[in-house]
């Protein structure tokens, strides 16, 4: 064959085309296993932000000075020592028993997308606009020096503008106190809805309170700020600007995952053990 020739150029090119499919799937492959445990890595840094174990800023920090090891080693040093991941049945608020579901290797994202462990959400009752969402979910819970159950961190997540919004929420031991709320992974526009992430906006979190009396969802970001003298002004955070549409999606992520049809069962088992804690205290 012609060094020149179509069939000479065609077989080159096919050539080609097959060896760098098979560099690129085996790559993809192979990095695998690196991606999945630097992914598990950054969902431990976000939970150790959002519970106020580590600073942002802290993990920056020791990075820069001690290398990418010394911070990952840091992160699950602290991680196992401080958190306890929980798988839970969001339909009871009941721990999953591992024999049924392995957490270690549990992917809430990908039991979302499987009709077989996922559940249908009605339109009526899609706040989050997520469609379906898993059975079973993740709950990190924070334990004090003692042991003791200190705060809980809950995965929201649900639609804003452009994008999906996946977040953590801190919750006190008395499952309605907010202690924080972090937005690590979502599409938003710059400067607009993805003011999400900004510290300060999430500075306005802590303190605010979900639940009323009677145990509904008052939780909300509204349009603006609340004035000082609002009797609401606890279960109330300052809309983002020019991000109506993102603001109300965070409220309605919120109120979707800690409601009846998400982690209310879950909350409310919390809720009655922190009573019971408390009387016996008392
Ligand atoms: C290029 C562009 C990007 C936008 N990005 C966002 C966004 O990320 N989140 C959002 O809520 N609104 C975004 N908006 C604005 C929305 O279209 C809508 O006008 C806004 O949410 C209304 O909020 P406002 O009443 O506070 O102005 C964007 C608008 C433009 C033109």
């Amino acid at each position: 064959m012609k060094r020149d020739s179509v069939p000479h150029t065609l077989l080159v090119a096919t050539l080609l085309c097959v060896v760098c499919s098979v560099f690129v799937a085996g790559a993809a492959v192979g990095l695998r296993p690196r991606q999945l445990a630097n992914k598990q890595l950054d969902q431990k840094k976000n939970v150790l932000i959002v519970s106020g174990i580590v600073g942002a800023d802290d993990i920056v920090q020791q990075g820069k000075q001690k290398g990418k090891t010394a911070t990952s080693s840091t992160i699950n040093q602290l991680f196992k020592e401080r958190i306890q991941k929980r798988l839970i049945d969001l339909k009871t608020g009941e721990p999953v028993d591992p024999k049924i579901v392995d957490g270690a290797t549990y992917d809430p994202r990908a039991a979302a997308r499987d009709s077989e462990r996922s559940i249908f959400i009605k339109p009526s009752d899609d706040l989050a606009r997520i469609k379906r969402r898993e059975k079973f979910a993740f709950v990190y819970e924070v334990l004090g020096p003692e042991g003791n159950l200190t705060q809980i961190v809950l995965p929201i997540y649900g639609k804003g503008l452009w994008s999906t919004l996946y977040g953590l929420l801190a919750l006190a031991t008395d499952g309605t106190t907010v202690l924080g709320i972090t937005f690590y992974e979502h599409g938003e526009t710059p400067g607009l809805g993805a003011e999400i992430e900004n510290p300060t906006w999430r500075a306005l979190w802590p303190g605010k309170q979900v639940f009323d009396e009677n145990g509904e969802i008052e939780l909300e970001v509204i349009r603006g700020k609340p004035s000082p003298d609002d009797p609401n002004i606890k279960y109330e955070v300052d809309g983002i600007s020019g991000a109506t549409i993102t603001s109300e999606g965070v409220s309605n992520l919120i109120r979707y995952w800690l409601g009846p049809d998400a982690f209310g069962p879950y909350l409310q088992k919390l809720h009655r053990q922190s009573l019971a804690e408390g009387a016996n205290d008392g």
